[in-house]
């Protein structure tokens, strides 16, 4: 992502900068390796519901995937097609199926038994029939951090398989439900394929294993996953989509009319996002120095909650030595701390600061805490 200091320089700090170039063409790389296959990309708002983002993303003919019932209105906002939308979480409201029923949303995906005759009751008060998945858990370790695994039986998330022909032979007798398939999501930031491939294994299994049992899903639905280059964001602009992709069009067992569909949050957006920050104070005391910024876990949380490495770049410093520091933020917690003895140009008070690949779950998870204002952000097309 290309950052104009110059244009910078002179704004409020923090806030978030998105490289919408970037953006544009990490769309078109996806689009391009989906077309001729049955595959639908829905975007997992949770991941950054910046209305520039969004808009850019409408334009790219994505569907959406949503967690709440404010999702399914942003979404909406934004131009995002009901007929494309897909809605999981583990705890929808009474007003939120509600909101995505009288909307006509394609898919909820149904995590327990409770909830699908809650959505039958719903539908049925309004004369409607609802779209539905059933997400089962497939207990698939994605070997990731363990806060963003979710596939596996620990989990809160989804149906787990010993008990799943019951759910899939209730789906089909509630009348105000119509059963379109299967849906799993086993966890974020995956970065190997292996998982994937698990996943495609897995998938295979239950599509045979209801075939034989005359069940007919027009869809299944993979989540999302895909993991990002956090520590060379320069060299790797764009997740490796073409890999990823050729996991399922080569793994898969498709049938006739099937589609598949995915939910990618973070290998959209990550690395179109920098959070810019200004340097307040260099401190040092007997063992080490600090880089304080204006930043802090407020508007970016991945380090302090997932220990989760950002690169970090001075924007100002021209200096060819280097020094190590933690950088950290001016919030009262000790986790507020965005890296520890990472090598910067010499920095100095009032220096610009870039923290890269912030553009998934990062102004989106930004909190008020300490009082402090919600950031701002920026495009590159108003810079
Ligand atoms: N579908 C479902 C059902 C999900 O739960 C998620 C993410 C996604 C799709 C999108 O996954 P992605 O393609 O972005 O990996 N805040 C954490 C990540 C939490 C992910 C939660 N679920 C972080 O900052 O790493």
């Amino acid at each position: 992502m290309k950052l104009p200091i110059e244009k910078l320089k002179d704004l409020h700090t923090p806030f978030y900068c998105y490289d919408l170039t970037l953006l544009r063409d990490t769309l078109k790389v996806i689009n391009d390796e989906i077309e001729g296959y049955p595959f639908k990309v829905h975007y997992a708002l949770k991941a950054n519901a910046n209305p520039v983002i969004l808009s850019e993303i409408v334009k790219s003919g994505m569907g959406a995937d949503l967690v709440s019932g404010n999702e399914v209105l942003t979404a909406l906002d934004a131009g995002f097609s009901p007929g494309k939308m897909a809605y999981a979480g583990v705890g929808k409201t009474d007003w939120e199926i509600e909101a995505g029923i009288d909307h006509g949303i394609y898919c909820f995906n149904v995590e327990s038994v409770p909830e699908l005759e809650v959505i039958n009751e719903i539908a049925a008060r309004r004369g409607k029939t609802a779209g539905i998945a059933i997400r089962v858990n497939p207990n698939i370790d994605a070997h990731t951090h363990l806060y963003i695994t979710t596939g596996t039986t620990d989990n809160k998330f989804g149906i787990d398989i010993p008990v799943l022909d019951n759910v899939v032979e209730k789906a089909k007798t509630l009348p105000h439900i119509h059963l379109r398939g299967l849906h799993f999501h086993i966890g974020s930031q995956i970065t190997l394929l292996e998982p994937f491939r698990m996943l495609c294994e897995k998938a295979n299994e239950l599509l045979d294993h209801y075939e034989a049992r005359g069940v007919h899903f027009e869809m299944i639905d993979l989540g999302g996953g895909l993991g990002v280059d956090y520590v060379n964001p320069e060299e790797n602009p764009i997740a490796p989509f073409r890999d990823f992709f050729n996991v399922f069009k080569q793994g898969l067992k498709l049938r006739e009319g099937q589609t598949v569909h995915f939910e990618l949050g973070r290998s959209i957006v990550a690395q179109c996002g920098a959070l810019i920050a200004r340097v307040v104070y260099v401190k040092e005391n007997s063992v080490k120095k600090f880089v304080i910024l204006d930043a802090g876990m407020t508007e970016l949380i991945r380090p302090a909650l997932y220990n989760a490495h950002h690169k970090i770049v001075n924007l100002s410093s021209q200096e060819k030595e280097k020094e190590t520091y933690d950088v950290v933020g001016p919030i009262c917690e000790s986790s507020d701390v965005f890296a520890k003895r990472i090598d910067l140009n010499g920095t100095h008070r009032g220096d610009l600061i870039a923290i890269r690949s912030a553009g998934a779950y990062g102004e989106i998870m930004a909190s008020q805490y300490n009082c402090r204002q919600l950031p701002k952000a920026y495009t590159s097309d108003e810079l």
